[in-house]
């Protein structure tokens, strides 16, 4: 059988483009764990949008500055044009963010928005809640624990996929459409704010096979998580706290935010990480989130979530200040798509979400962009899909179908190395010798044995770094050490 579409992954990107595929159509959606394990389920902040007509130009231009003017602009216009339609749309549909005391729709503001646009949902809950809300509509099938381990391209056309349903057995499916949608790469740093269903093993599909992957090197890392737990995911603190009144200090309370940016704690991200880096770094001292502007009852229905998570690691919120640091957050690199979503050079090839790179973050994303990206580019997909109407004949698929070993016993080993590389030598703060001598290592890794997932994790690391040497300057996230003389 060959389906209209395969959609490759269930976050905000792939369960949204499910959501406007007709009924009538054959779909399969594939996830690697249950539906929920995703980025987007754990997204806190908010929804960025245009809040009227009169602010698209505003939306535009701090997406645009905070992406150090490297984004696309036709990309950031089709983002923020679409913003107030998509939106009307959810809401149309049944999805309820907050409102405020008058029962109009609550905006929050976030770093390097120059007004409050930020929609958020159950509080500091909005990627939960967007994300129960879309599974609530799926009428396509899912199937779960499908880890995708190939593409299958010949001559310009994706016929479909293959994937693991276990340790050992492998299935293939055909499509006329093929929409990744499989969100970033987070599993391959130390320390990130990801689900731990997300190891980048699509972008290294593209990879292997010659397909465009973009900026790779531009990495995102949040300011703030928690800093107390040892586990590789961290708990984060939603920039929304900075934009309604929480600050950074180190233990002695100085707030040295303002030593590196006239925004202090709302400047880009990027600055914000940097300059936690750099503080620590230098003089040794802890750093902390305080929260003492907020009233205790406001805090707690405003971010009920975080309040119970840290009341969990034994924190009284917003009476005690908690101990931060950075963790990568977010790729804005990817799989190059054009201005329909489509993957370069591709005729039934899609990719959109976090797993694409559409341009339109540039150098660095703008807070709350990325689940609007992921509804506006997964409407974009469908509609050019259904105009398209591109046909597969799955039987020109000629090429012999390979079996992939999913796991070796060395991979626990190297998967371990290659985190700690990419967080030492390719995070906040990165040297060009040491860009260079990771990327040796992630080669001689490459010549081992290792099973088929480490093998994709591989290569897109390799990705990151390679385009990161290829970065001579500093650009945004991409932070570059000067040579020392
Ligand atoms: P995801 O939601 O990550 O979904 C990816 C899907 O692909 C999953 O279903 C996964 O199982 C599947 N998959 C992956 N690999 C494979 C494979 N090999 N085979 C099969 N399936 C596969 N952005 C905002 O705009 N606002 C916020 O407030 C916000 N807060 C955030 C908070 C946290 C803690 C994190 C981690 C991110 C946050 N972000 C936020 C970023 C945003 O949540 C993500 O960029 C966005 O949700 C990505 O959506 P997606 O659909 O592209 O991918
Ligand atoms: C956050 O809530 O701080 C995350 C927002 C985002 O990643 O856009």
């Amino acid at each position: 059988m060959v389906y209209d579409y395969i959609i490759i992954g269930s976050g905000i990107a792939g369960l949204n483009a499910a959501r406007l595929i007709p009924k009538s159509k054959k779909v399969l959606i594939l996830c690697k764990k249950s539906p929920w394990e995703c980025n987007t389920f754990y997204a806190q902040g908010g929804i960025a949008t245009a809040v009227d007509d009169t602010d698209i130009s505003d939306h535009i231009q701090d997406t645009l500055t905070a992406g150090a003017n490297y984004n696309d602009k036709e990309a950031v216009e089709v983002l923020s044009k679409n913003s107030l339609e998509c939106i009307k749309d959810l809401i149309d549909n049944g999805l309820e963010f907050d409102l405020n005391d008058k029962g109009e729709l609550a905006f929050t503001k976030e770093a390097a928005h120059s007004r409050s646009r930020i929609l958020h949902a159950d509080g500091d809950a909005t990627g939960r809640m967007m994300h129960l809300f879309l599974l609530s509509q799926c009428k396509h099938d899912i199937e779960t624990n499908a880890v995708v381990n190939d593409l299958l391209i010949k001559d310009d056309i994706c016929y479909g996929v293959q994937y693991f349903v276990s340790e050992t057995e492998e299935k293939t499916a055909y499509a006329h459409n093929t929409i990744i949608a499989s969100g970033g790469i987070g599993s391959i740093y130390k320390y990130h704010t990801n689900s731990t269903a997300i190891a980048g093993e699509i972008q290294g599909i593209c990879a292997e096979k010659g397909l465009a992957l973009k900026d790779m090197e531009m990495m995102q890392f949040h300011p703030t998580v928690f800093k107390g737990t040892s586990f590789a995911r961290k708990t984060l603190l939603s920039e929304a706290l900075r934009g309604e009144g929480a600050y950074i200090v180190d233990e002695n309370n100085y707030r040295f935010l303002f030593d590196y940016h006239k925004d202090g704690e709302l400047a880009p991200r990027d600055v914000v990480a940097r300059a936690i880096f750099d503080y620590f770094h230098k003089t040794k001292l802890l750093i902390y989130l305080s929260f003492d502007n907020f009233e205790k009852t406001f805090f707690r229905k405003r971010f009920p979530n975080i309040y119970a998570n840290l009341d969990d690691l034994g924190y009284d919120l917003p009476f005690e200040k908690v101990p931060i640091s950075p963790a990568f957050h977010y790729a804005m690199g990817g799989i190059q798509t054009d201005i329909n979503a489509k993957v370069l050079k591709m005729k039934n090839l899609y990719a959109i979400g976090e797993a694409a790179c559409s341009g339109v973050h540039g150098a660095n994303r703008l807070a709350s962009n990325s689940l609007l990206e992921g509804i506006v580019f997964s409407k974009i997909a469908v509609s050019n899909s259904m105009e398209e109407n591109f046909k597969i004949s799955y039987e020109n698929y000629t090429s012999i179908i390979k079996s992939y070993v999913r796991n070796q016993n060395i991979d626990k080993d190297i998967k371990n190395i290659l985190r700690k590389i990419m967080w030492d030598n390719a995070a906040i703060v990165r040297e060009e010798s040491k860009l260079n001598d990771s990327l040796k290592q992630i080669e001689t890794f490459l010549k081992e044995d290792v099973g088929r997932l480490l093998f994709l994790r591989l290569l897109t690391a390799k990705s990151i770094l390679i385009a990161a040497i290829d970065r001579k300057k500093s650009l945004g996230a991409h932070f570059i050490k000067e040579k020392q003389c």
